[in-house]
């Protein structure tokens, strides 16, 4: 049959904790045209551990893309119209490969790993001058979330990596380095590189300077020849790259100052675009690179309030307790009742993220009774997702002095209708999603489509004027929101402190 004509397509590379994902969009329309999505294997050596396989990472993305040609062949696309790539991907986990081979030399060690926890007590111990020495350079406090520690104790523990930076072998990136370095050529001159967005959340980045700082890296131990090239956030290296949040950020036109959007992924984080301006929280929240979008045009920055555990919990459901079989099963169980029935669940598997940042903290579900059954923990568990957005909410809230009006949403968990009307009743302002939920996605590909040398995508708000947006508005009382809000809050306290 004859390929139907299209304008310039982009295709974008979403490689998230749970899955990965490629999509093509239509870069005059932002039309979502074919995607596939497969998810990935997360190993848990030991209690607190989270690896991933970092060439099941890239085998899935090949995957991924074929599968997507295959099906807009199907639909009489012709993938020559493909002009760009974007990748978006989890920030901070950490792969540490060999340059010669090609070979990953230990699995990345997730983001979500807590086994740095005695590396960090014995670093902010040994903090130069004054506390803010790292948060005052990155924006981050200092966290077993972030790279720079996972890469110490790789360097620490991993004798083949030891052996590799001996040998000038070893490469560090988070995903986004891995998978370029990969897919543009590997062993045979691939670019080591990565962006600002993936760079700030390392934890040895000046989010100022925009350079590898080498004090941070001094403190950490970490040789500077094994970093990534750190670029602009839309240009051709190859490819073009952002972490997933910052994409998520563009893909929802948050370009002005105090706009704001919440991804529900694995874990769920809300970013609000403070302009050029580093702005530092007083309330638990992180400074983190929004995007620069080319190489001479400004950096942005964002205050960010991340969540450890949202669809991480939803899985927990179906592969530790296996209470359902399916994600998307949540949402008919947790429709049935309608109510927690006074059952509430912290998720705190990866101790507390912001605005807490409590390390001791571990997973409770409390106020069971006889009557609880499995549809209530299921409800509970989306509500603790609403909870902790909502404890984000009112910290970005306070350090930003003008409170969000209404909350822009995206992310896979946004197909569930219950949790919107959840998260609008628990926030007691409206949430708005649109209608084609792969925000990240769209943000990649963007800042491929509008790279100098491109330039098939316009970042200009109209861009997007036609995308259908669907709103969820508070149906409870606000008493009752607030009744619910502070019973959570109480949940939380019990499950600080769990382990010391
Ligand atoms: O900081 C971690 C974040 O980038 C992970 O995103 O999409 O896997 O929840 P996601």
């Amino acid at each position: 049959a004859k390929k139907a004509v299209l304008g310039p397509l982009v295709g974008a590379v979403d490689q998230g904790t749970s899955s990965t994902r490629f999509l093509v969009f239509n870069s005059k329309t932002a039309e979502l045209l074919s995607h596939h999505q497969v998810e990935i294997k997360q190993e848990f050596p030991r209690e607190g551990w989270v690896e991933q396989d970092p060439k099941e990472i890239l085998q899935s993305v090949y995957e991924c893309i074929e599968k997507t040609c295959e099906k807009l062949g199907q639909l009489n696309i012709d993938i020559s119209n493909i002009k760009a790539i974007g990748v978006s991907n989890q920030r901070e986990t950490t792969v540490v490969w060999d340059k010669l081979t090609g070979e990953p030399l230990y699995n990345a060690v997730v983001w979500l790993d807590l086994r740095t926890q005695s590396t960090v007590e014995k670093l902010s111990k040994r903090i130069p001058g004054n506390n803010n020495f790292v948060k005052s350079k990155t924006g981050l406090p200092l966290s077993t979330y972030f790279s720079a520690v996972k890469l110490r104790w790789l360097l620490d523990n991993v004798k083949k990596v030891q052996e590799a930076v001996e040998e000038n072998r070893a490469l560090f990136g988070t995903i986004d380095s891995w998978l370029i370095w990969s897919l543009t050529g590997g062993i045979n001159g691939g670019v080591h590189c990565t962006d600002v967005t993936n760079a700030s959340r390392t934890m040895l980045f000046n989010i100022h300077s925009l350079e590898w700082d080498k004090e941070l890296c001094e403190f950490f131990g970490i040789p500077m020849e094994i970093l990534p090239n750190v670029r602009s956030s839309s240009e051709i290296y190859g490819l073009m790259c952002l972490g997933d949040q910052s994409a998520a950020l563009v893909g929802q036109m948050c370009f002005q100052d105090g706009q704001a959007k919440n991804t529900y992924g694995t874990g769920c984080f809300l970013l609000c675009n403070t302009g050029h301006k580093c702005v530092f929280s007083e309330h638990g929240l992180l400074t983190t690179v929004a995007y620069k979008l080319g190489r001479d045009k400004p950096v942005y920055y964002a205050l960010e309030g991340s969540v450890a555990i949202a669809g991480a919990v939803i899985r927990w459901l179906r592969d530790n307790l296996g209470i359902i079989k399916s994600s998307e099963e949540i949402e008919k169980l947790a429709k049935e009742v309608g109510t927690s029935y006074g059952c509430y669940f912290v998720p705190a598997f990866s101790g507390l993220y912001a605005p807490y940042w409590e390390p001791s903290a571990r997973g409770i579900i409390c106020g069971l009774t006889q009557f609880t059954n499995k549809c209530h923990i299921a409800f509970a568990a989306l509500e603790a997702v609403c909870f902790q957005t909502r404890e984000i909410l009112d910290a970005m809230n306070r350090d930003c002095g003008i409170p969000l009006s209404h909350l822009q949403v995206d992310g896979g968990m946004t197909s569930n209708k219950i949790l919107m009307q959840l998260q609008a009743d628990i926030l007691y302002i409206p949430v708005v999603k649109p209608s084609m939920p792969e925000t990240t996605a769209l943000g990649a590909a963007m800042a491929a489509g509008a790279a100098e040398g491109v330039g098939v995508w316009s970042l200009e708000p109209e861009d997007l004027s036609a995308v259908t947006m669907e709103r969820f508005e508070p149906q409870i009382n606000a008493e009752e929101s607030e009744i619910r809000y502070s019973t959570w809050k109480k949940a939380v306290m019990k499950s600080i402190g769990w382990v010391t």
